[in-house]
């Protein structure tokens, strides 16, 4: 049997810090979907393509493009691999993808061609994954069901001092871009940001990565799962 946790929650809530720290407590492999859409919108910024206003564009290049995590047994850790080739990961977090990707990841055929692959993910034996949609969406069933969240202002914050940002960026200027993402996220048709009804959410304001893994799996302890 396999057991699938799914994380969601919105932009700088914490949740791949704490899904990164729960797979490495419970052995288990971590997926980050938000990556995956990023790549999408990498390859359409490299293209030129603006996912907002020429979404067919995009559209009719996904056939041609190739999207998978492949297992590093060495570290026991998933590589996401676009066209064949490791991601850059650091483009990925660049201002220039992170300003179109909300857009990209609204088309609903680049939602589609997610799908499968994440699904696919998620037949390995224990899996963390996170994004916007995967206890309503992508895995339903998932196992445990986690919303992390932090109020706007701490999540401006976190993201700040994460520092993928160009020097002299100003807390209100990613408060900003927090919030674009947020709403676009939140009120897109398909697949928008929202807790399940059986998830558990935990506001993190005042909370420890390590404090929020400790009630994930104080809750995972006093619910056993079959
Ligand atoms: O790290 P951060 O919380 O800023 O964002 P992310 O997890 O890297 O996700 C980037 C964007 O991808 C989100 O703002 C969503 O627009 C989109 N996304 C989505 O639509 N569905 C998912 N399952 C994951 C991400």
């Amino acid at each position: 049997m396999t057991l699938q946790v799914a994380i969601d929650g919105p932009a700088a809530s914490g949740k791949s810090t704490v899904a990164k720290l729960l797979a490495a407590r419970i052995n288990g492999l971590y997926v980050n979907t938000g990556e995956m859409y990023r790549a999408v919108a990498g390859a359409a910024f490299n293209l030129k393509i603006n996912p907002d206003e020429n979404p067919q564009e995009l559209v009719k290049l996904l056939s041609g493009w190739t999207l998978e995590y492949r297992l590093d047994s060495n570290n026991n850790s998933l590589e996401l691999y676009f066209n064949g080739k490791p991601v850059d990961h650091a483009f990925l977090r660049s201002k220039e993808v992170s300003d179109i990707v909300s857009q990209a990841s609204a088309i609903p055929e680049v939602r589609d061609w997610m799908l499968q692959k994440q699904r696919d993910c998620a037949k390995l034996p224990v899996i963390i994954m996170e994004g916007r949609d995967i206890q309503t969406v992508v895995l339903p069933d998932a196992t445990y069901k986690f919303f992390i969240t932090a109020t706007p202002e701490e999540r401006a914050r976190r993201r700040l001092k994460q520092g993928d940002f160009k020097d002299g960026t100003t807390l209100a200027e990613v408060a900003a871009q927090i919030a674009m993402r947020d709403k676009i996220d939140s009120t897109r048709p398909v697949a928008p940001l929202k807790a399940a009804d059986d998830a558990l959410t935990i506001v993190t304001d005042n909370m420890t990565p390590d404090e929020v893994v400790d009630k994930m799996v104080e809750f995972m302890r006093q619910n056993p799962r079959n």
